[in-house]
């Protein structure tokens, strides 16, 4: 069941469309991901649900009520931003609590929310602390108990993780997914880190210049890209060029390859896109011929660039354990998975 849709939503900033026609349905319970580059209208789309903004066309339909024109306030969903936005002069405790008072909820009441959402973050013994006080992961576990206390339809999260290291990061990641799922809860995320997006949605709605390029789990967005930038903005991968020479065979660099071609006719120019897990180095001579460029440790394995005959460049990885060992200029020959390049006309 949608929880909510978005109808052909336009947005525009003066002459600037930043939003088209969008369209997308978000089911309840889950953890969707909106994702694209900096830029694209991922917290146009965002303010357009919370209320902050107005869609120029198009409307928002939030359990099956048309909220499109209803003040934030009025709207049962709730944002935690990247900056946290706590208020420095109160402590944690008070900071939850502060939306329940508005709503003129009784004492005992709010005490109880209260002490419940500080047990849900882990920050019990951190409720006396002020803002300043604690660590930038700290506050913006006070940020999300805030936006969850008065029980919101949705949670609107934005970029909320940015400001924080790497190593954090990764622990907020699992500890927020954990929280969706005890919760139950609607998440719609919006990040411009792929990975981030891989590991901790749903489902994923890539965003590109205003326009959803594909809604997909996980697996269909890494796997099946439906366009040309989806493939490259998710994952790493390579560029390579071919010619389709029968349904769902092409030949590249002289080498036959096999996948879906879709309805791309015999003769045709076609572009090869290969993830590095699923280009091997054979020992045969009957793969694509290629020259290693350069070799670089990465710790669990080696990174190569390998020039192609045709001039394109491929990377790949080489298991670190592995007992073969290249350098610059060695003649090696790769050989691609059966079924796993995505192809573009
Ligand atoms: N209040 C605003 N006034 C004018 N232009 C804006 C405003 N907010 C965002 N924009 C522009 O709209 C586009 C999309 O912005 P935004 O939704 O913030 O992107 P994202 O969150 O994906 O980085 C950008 O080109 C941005 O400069
Ligand atoms: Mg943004």
């Amino acid at each position: 069941m949608s929880i909510l849709i978005i109808k052909n939503a336009d947005k525009f900033y003066g002459k600037n469309h930043v939003v088209k026609s969008l369209n997308l349905e978000v089911d309840d319970s889950e953890f969707l991901t909106i994702l694209g580059p900096s830029g694209c209208g991922k917290t146009t789309t965002l303010r357009m649900i919370a209320g902050f903004e107005t869609p120029d066309k198009g409307s928002i339909i939030l359990k099956g009520e048309d909220i499109t024109y209803l003040p934030p306030y009025k709207r049962h969903v709730n944002t935690v931003f990247q900056n946290y936005a706590l208020f420095p002069n109160m402590n944690v405790s008070e900071n939850i609590a502060f939306g329940l008072q508005q709503q003129k909820k009784d004492k005992a009441t709010v005490d109880k929310k209260v002490t419940e959402m500080l047990a849900m973050v882990r920050m019990s013994n951190f409720a006396k602390r002020k803002p300043a006080e604690l660590s930038g992961g700290q506050q913006q576990r006070v940020a999300i108990a805030r936006a969850v206390a008065n029980n919101p339809a949705i949670l609107l999260l934005d970029e909320p993780l940015g400001a924080l290291d790497l190593k954090l990061r990764k622990q907020m990641q699992f500890e927020l997914k954990s929280l969706q799922q005890q919760l139950n809860y609607t998440f719609i995320y919006v990040t411009h880190d792929q990975e981030e997006a891989l590991t901790m949605s749903d489902r994923i709605a890539v965003m590109n210049e205003g326009v959803i390029d594909q809604l997909g789990t996980p697996e269909e967005i890494y796997n099946s890209p439906s366009t040309e930038f989806v493939a490259g903005f998710i994952g790493d991968i390579n560029k390579l060029s071919g010619k389709v020479t029968a349904q769902n065979e092409l030949v590249c660099n002289g080498q036959n390859i096999i996948a879906n071609t879709k309805n791309i006719p015999n003769g045709k120019e076609a572009k090869i896109f290969l993830r590095p897990e699923n280009i091997f180095i054979t020992q045969s001579n009957n793969g694509i011929p290629g020259k290693i460029l350069q070799t670089v440790f990465a710790g669990t394995h080696t990174k190569l660039e390998i020039q192609l005959s045709d001039g394109n460049i491929v990377h790949i990885n080489e298991p670190v354990n592995s007992e073969r060992r290249y350098t610059h200029g060695d003649s090696i020959h790769l050989e691609v998975k059966q079924h796993t390049a995505i192809i573009f006309e």
